[in-house]
């Protein structure tokens, strides 16, 4: 008798996706080690995959019938696809091929496996596992790099030797890694969500202010941050709107993205989004646009250059802050700064009445537009609390997670 094994992953579904590669013998071991933990194992074998394990195997070890093929009559009529797709608590594809990724990253569904992960509304996890020069590759770091912004979760690989007898970064984690990271996934996502219940604004990137059909005013910043925070605030369980001006950024998991391009488009955007709990400024919003568009592109005349009249544009921020009775409960502004930040930021939160501001200073030097890391300071009715370098992911972590301690005082 094997040792004694608590059952971690007890009445969980796992719908399994067994991709081609030598590492899908390893999935043999994954089933059972799922199975010992009380969770139910359901598998879907590609051809490639058929190449390495028997569905014979599978289907023993699994105690449940493999799916193969997506136009077979029997697969479909007893269990097609959407179905098999939704009847799991979590898709696992494990091993992970650079062509199942590759055509994840692409929404091609040429077959069964592909069909059901376009089709599942459920959390999905890969397990990577090929060659080191093809997990290297600079299309299969784009790849995972598009599925991960999607919210796909990643284990692996591990480093170590290869089956195709190189040494690096490739090899299936150890199916007691993979069990360990579904149990905390479980563990996470079984948890009551702070925030779930309450609705989030979250304004992001930069405006654009046309001055003709084919010029605009703008600004560099790129929406990381506001993205990271609304992305953020989901993963606590608010129902968050992101209002956001043209970035390059992927549209967050489980947001809603309202995308605009001016200063008035943002603030009608989230006034149409009212009531919420929370609002979020982060975005760098045009002080300025062009008085009267002009219908035409602009030409160049023997009079020199055209005579641009600015007008001010809506503060979003501050209008939300005096919203009155629909004044979200905790409104949070944003301060860009290039110099004396705290001064300058704590002023602005008295001008603009918003709760808090998080200042970060923007000079050239910090490299904070555009860039993956911000400093910040954020300045409360309390005083001021400065955080250290972090990613704008881990600054929007920790501001999401001061929210719902906030909220869930005031609660
Ligand atoms: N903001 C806004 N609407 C505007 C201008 C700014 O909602 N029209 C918000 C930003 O999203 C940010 C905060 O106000 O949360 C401060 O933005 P910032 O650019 O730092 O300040 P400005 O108001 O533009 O002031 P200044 O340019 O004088 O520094």
């Amino acid at each position: 008798m094997g040792p004694l094994v608590v059952e971690t992953l007890q009445g969980k579904r796992i719908l399994l996706i067994i991709s081609g590669g030598i590492a899908a013998y390893k999935s043999l071991d994954l089933i059972r080690r799922l199975k010992e933990r009380g969770a139910s194992v359901r598998s879907v074998l590609t051809r490639g995959g058929a190449q390495f394990v028997t569905p014979l195997s599978v289907a023993a070890l699994s105690e449940e019938r493999v799916y193969q093929d997506l136009f077979s009559l029997t697969d479909e009529s007893e269990m097609g696809h959407i179905r098999l797709s939704r009847e799991a608590d979590l898709v696992l594809v494990a091993p992970a091929s650079a062509d199942i990724l590759a055509k994840m990253a692409a929404g091609l569904a040429d077959d069964l496996a592909t069909t059901t992960l376009l089709a599942t509304d459920k959390p999905v996890m890969v397990c990577p596992a090929m060659n080191v020069m093809m997990w290297g590759h600079a299309a299969t770091r784009a790849n995972v790099a598009t599925i991960e912004a999607r919210g796909i979760r990643r284990v692996g690989p591990a480093s170590g030797d290869l089956a195709c007898g190189e040494i690096g970064s490739g090899r299936m984690s150890e199916p007691l890694d993979i069990v360990a990271a579904l149990e905390t996934h479980f563990a996470t996502s079984d948890q009551p969500r702070p925030l779930s219940g309450r609705r989030a604004i979250v304004t992001s990137g930069p405006t654009w202010e046309a001055i003709d059909p084919v010029r605009y005013i703008a600004n560099r910043s790129s929406g990381k941050q506001g993205h990271a925070i609304a992305a953020a605030l989901a993963r606590c369980g608010a129902d968050t709107v992101l209002v956001s001006g043209p970035t390059q950024e992927p549209d967050p998991v489980g947001v809603h993205v309202v995308r605009i391009e001016s200063a008035a488009e943002m603030l009608a955007a989230c006034q149409a989004a009212l009531p919420a709990d929370i609002a979020v400024c982060a975005a760098a919003v045009a002080d300025w646009r062009v008085a009267r568009q002009a219908g035409q592109k602009l030409k160049k005349t023997n009079g020199g250059p055209p005579n641009l009249t600015l007008a001010l544009n809506p503060d979003v921020l501050a209008t939300l802050s005096a919203a009155g009775n629909a004044r979200p409960r905790l409104v949070v502004g944003f301060a860009a700064e290039t110099e004396k930040v705290v001064e300058h930021a704590r002023a602005k939160r008295r001008k603009k009445g918003c709760d808090w501001i998080v200042a970060n200073d923007v000079s050239a030097a910090t490299g904070t537009f555009g860039g993956d890391h911000n400093t910040v300071h954020v300045i409360d009715e309390g005083g001021i609390e400065s955080w250290p370098v972090l990613t704008k992911q881990a600054v929007a972590e920790r501001l999401a997670e001061r929210i719902a301690k906030h909220l869930g005082g005031l609660a």
